[in-house]
C-alpha cells in the first residue's frame, strides 16, 4: 500500500517485481525500489478461506445473565484496584475482560477520592466529554436538568440514547451517602439496580419473536433537550434493540430509556404504531420481572464499570445527600484497552477486523 500526503504525486504504475520468500514472510521489491516485508500469519490472515473458519471472528460474549445466575460469575466480575492500576499486573485484563464478556464489573479497594476514581477510568480510556461535562462529581441538586441529578426511583435505562452513538461505558463510585439531620444510617434507600438488556432481548425473542422483530425494525427518534442549550439528537433513527447480523445474530446493542425517547413514526402506520407500543410494553415487563432485576448497594471504595450497550442501570429513591462520581468513556476506547491487556499487541493489529462488539 502507497502512501502519500499529495495523492496526486503518487505514481499509479507501481508493480511487485520481485519477491524473496523467508522462513517468517516475504520480501517485495517494487518496481519503485521500495522494499516491503510481510509476515505470513499476515499473509494467511488475509485469505477469504482463513477469514470463512472464523479465524479472525472476535471472541463470543457470555450470554444473557439474570437474577437467577448473578452469583454465578461474582468472582470474575471483581478486581483490586491496586490490580487494576499496576501496569505489568493482571487487573486490568480481568477487568476489561469482564466487561466485555459479562457486561460489568467492580473495582474493590479504590481511594474514595473523585481524583483516584478519575486516574482509574482514565486507565481504560479518555474520559468522554459530553453536554454534562466530562468527568462527574455530583450530589442531588438538579444543576442538570436531568433526573440523575436528584433522589427520585429510576427504572432501569440506558444512558444517552440520543447520541448517534451512546456511549460505550459508564462508571460510578458512590464517594458518601449522609443520612438527613436526625436521622441513622439505616434505610436510607437508594440501591442501585443492574438489569442485562442482552438477557431481555433475548427471552422477548424467544417468548414473541414478532416483538423483537418489531423492536429490530422500527426505527425511532431519541433527543436530549432538558437543558436550555441543548438539542440533540442521533443523526439517524435507531431502533430499541441492534443485533450483529439479521434477526437471529447475536444483539449488538440495546438502547432503553423511555425519558428520552420520541414517538413512533406515523408514516410507519398505524399498525405498526400498535404493534412497537405493544412489544415496548412486553420488554419493559421482562426487565422489570424479579428474575431481570439485580440489586445491591454501592458502597465507598467500589467502582462500578459497565457496558452501556448492553446494561440497563437505575436505582431506588433515597434520602439525605450522595455524593457520586464517574464518568463516559467511548466504546472504541474500551475495545482497545480489552485487546490490549488481554492479548499480543502484534496479534491485536493482525486481527484488528475483529468487529468491535
Ligand atoms: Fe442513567
Amino acid at each position: 500500500m502507497i502512501y502519500s500526503h499529495d495523492y496526486e504525486q503518487v505514481p499509479s504504475n507501481i508493480k511487485a517485481e520481485h519477491s524473496q520468500t523467508q522462513q517468517d514472510g516475504v520480501h517485495v521489491t517494487w518496481s519503485d525500489q521500495h522494499v516491503s516485508f510481510h509476515p505470513w500469519n499476515w499473509v494467511k490472515s488475509m485469505a477469504p478461506s482463513h477469514r470463512q473458519e472464523g479465524v479472525n471472528a472476535a471472541p463470543s460474549k457470555a450470554p444473557g445473565w439474570s437474577a437467577n445466575s448473578w452469583d454465578e460469575w461474582a468472582e470474575a466480575r471483581e478486581t483490586d484496584y491496586k490490580d487494576v492500576m499496576d501496569k505489568n499486573g493482571t487487573g486490568m485484563a480481568k477487568l476489561t475482560a469482564a466487561i466485555y464478556h459479562y457486561g460489568l464489573g467492580f473495582v474493590k479497594n479504590t481511594p474514595v477520592s473523585p481524583e483516584a476514581t478519575e486516574e482509574l477510568l482514565e486507565r481504560i480510556g479518555p474520559v468522554r466529554n459530553t453536554h454534562y461535562g466530562g468527568f462527574y462529581d455530583f450530589v442531588p441538586d438538579l444543576a442538570k436538568a436531568d433526573t440523575a441529578y436528584t433522589n427520585i426511583a429510576l427504572g432501569a435505562h440506558t444512558d444517552t440514547t440520543y447520541f448517534t452513538e451512546p456511549t460505550g461505558l459508564q462508571a460510578f463510585h458512590m464517594l458518601s451517602h449522609i443520612p438527613p439531620p436526625g436521622e441513622t444510617n439505616d434505610a436510607l434507600g437508594g440501591e442501585s439496580l443492574l438489569c442485562d438488556g442482552f438477557y431481555a432481548a433475548e427471552k422477548l425473542r424467544e417468548k414473541h419473536p414478532e416483538y423483537f422483530k418489531t423492536l429490530c425494525e422500527v426505527k425511532i427518534p431519541w433527543h436530549a433537550s432538558g437543558n436550555e442549550d441543548v438539542a440533540i439528537a442521533p443523526d439517524a433513527t435507531y431502533p430499541v434493540i441492534e443485533t450483529e447480523s439479521g434477526l437471529d445474530g447475536p444483539i449488538r446493542r440495546i438502547r432503553w430509556n423511555n425519558s428520552d425517547r420520541g414517538v413512533v413514526p406515523l408514516e410507519a402506520g398505524f399498525d405498526v404504531v400498535d404493534r412497537w407500543y405493544a412489544a415496548a410494553r412486553e420488554l419493559d415487563s421482562i426487565i422489570k420481572s424479579k428474575e431481570s432485576e439485580c440489586w445491591f448497594q454501592l458502597q465507598p471504595g467500589t467502582v462500578l464499570v459497565f457496558d452501556n450497550w448492553r446494561i440497563l442501570h437505575g436505582r431506588a429513591e433515597f434520602k439525605g445527600l450522595r455524593r457520586m462520581c464517574g464518568a463516559y468513556i467511548n466504546r472504541d476506547d474500551f475495545v482497545s484497552r480489552w485487546k490490549l491487556s488481554n492479548y499480543d499487541r502484534a496479534d491485536v493489529i493482525l486481527h484488528n477486523m475483529w468487529q468491535h462488539r
